[in-house]
């Protein structure tokens, strides 16, 4: 997550029960590269001590009394003013209320007021207390003036019942802080459409025509233009991952849905990369009833084409110059990588392609790792060592900028 690295963040823990989760959260962040600063309110240490915080972010936790150390007089303008991210999480009712007021009577408040960035706040709080007016309208201050509201989300709260105000999980924490620390990117303004996983051609109403496909390279991809600060789409199949935060999620389970979603969504976009894989042929006639096994009826299954949609795509811009300003395709192949590769590049029309030899078992379908070989139109070959799907996706999305900044 090249996004957290050297990145300086505040994380303002305030006394909910949640507390606990945000040790995952700074952890995390830790490991990917970042600098946290946690700063616990009175309360917060009550539930979570400042070395839990301090053994994950292997830098000082701080307290109110730090506030007044004697060499530490201005730590909080410090704290304030030197962070790219200033994420408070759980933060309750009443620490919102001292945020909407102006209130700076703890190290975290006063902080959070000194900050020159732009504030995240988690609310975590139990039901009622997230409907009360003084709460509601507290937070549409904070909306008002800028303050990025995460959540909260709906579910079982500590109190036993259930309803609005459990505070979001840190991995969604996460994927907001990665869209806060993106947004200024070199793909900001620039539309993103992603492909991923592997279409489902209905049999019956309980079998489909599917591929090994997981959908991890095209999601990686979208996380990674998500990063750069683009506004993205994900057109997936169905498939075991949650979509990144941010980026809006269409359903392509079938080759046709995937072919109508990409059309559209493609008119206005600067970049489309089909990661999906395509079932290239579909049963003619999808059977209303389940077929049942004792009547022989799979014993042929009568297959008729799918749609090619980078070729539909690529027909539809020579007219009328509808289309991706810019497209990349992937080439899944066991054999002649290259050779195969260079010809879909061409015959597809496309500005890059991204070549795989899904015959290596240590890579492609499933894998969280790729083998892959970049191949631009003008002929130039780069190939790649076996590396993580996100370092692949952080490296197509850094050459497709290159390429929409030189059009
Ligand atoms: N693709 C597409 N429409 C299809 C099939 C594939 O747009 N019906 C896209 C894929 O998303 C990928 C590229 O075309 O970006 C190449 O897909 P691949 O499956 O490798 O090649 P095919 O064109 O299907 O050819 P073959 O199966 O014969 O290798």
């Amino acid at each position: 997550m090249k996004v957290f690295e050297e990145k300086r963040i505040v994380l303002g823990v305030t006394g909910s029960i949640a507390a606990y989760k945000i040790v995952y959260l700074a952890s995390k962040l830790t490991q990917s590269g970042a600098l946290v600063d946690v700063i616990l309110t009175e309360s917060a240490a009550k539930l979570v001590s400042p070395l839990t915080f301090s053994s994950v972010t292997g830098r000082r936790a701080y307290i109110d009394q730090d506030l007044w150390q004697v060499d530490d007089h201005v730590l909080h303008i410090e704290l304030g003013e030197e962070n790219q991210a200033f994420l408070i999480a759980p933060a309750t009712a009443n620490t919102i209320a001292k945020l909407a007021n102006g209130l700076a009577d703890n190290l975290l408040t006063v902080s959070a007021l000194a900050s020159r960035t732009k504030l995240l706040v988690a609310p975590a709080m139990d039901g009622g207390m997230y409907s009360h007016p003084a709460t509601q309208e507290n937070l549409q201050i904070l909306e008002k003036r800028g303050v990025r509201l995460l959540g909260p989300a709906a579910g079982h709260l500590a109190s036993g019942i259930s309803g609005k105000g459990r505070m979001l999980e840190s991995d969604q924490l996460l994927g907001h802080l990665r869209v806060f620390l993106g947004k200024d990117g070199v793909l900001k303004g620039k539309k993103v459409v992603v492909t991923a996983g592997g279409t489902q051609e209905p049999i019956d109403p309980v079998r489909v025509i599917s591929n090994k496909s997981s959908g991890k390279q095209g999601f990686a991809l979208a996380q990674a233009a998500m990063d750069q600060g683009a506004e993205v789409v994900l057109i997936s199949s169905p498939v075991c991952l949650s979509p990144p935060v941010g980026v809006l999620k269409i359903d392509g389970t079938t080759a046709e849905q995937m072919s109508a979603a990409v059309l559209k969504e493609t008119e206005n976009a600067d970049l489309l990369i089909m990661a999906a894989a395509i079932a290239d042929y579909k049963p003619a006639q999808e059977k209303n009833h389940k077929i049942k096994k004792d009547q022989g009826g799979l014993s042929i299954i009568n297959l008729e084409t799918t749609p090619d949609i980078l070729g539909e795509l690529a027909q539809r811009k020579k007219p009328v110059g509808i289309g991706p300003r810019l497209t990349i395709g992937f080439a899944a192949e066991t054999e002649n990588l290259q050779e195969n590769a260079s010809l879909k590049l061409k015959i597809k029309e496309l500005d890059l392609i991204v070549a795989n030899d899904i015959s290596r078992k240590d890579s492609g379908f499933g894998s969280d790792k790729n083998q892959v070989t970049l191949i631009w139109k003008d002929g130039r070959i780069e190939e790649l060592p076996l590396m993580e799907k996100s370092e692949v996706s952080d490296i197509i999305i850094h050459e497709a900028s290159k390429l929409i900044e030189s059009i």
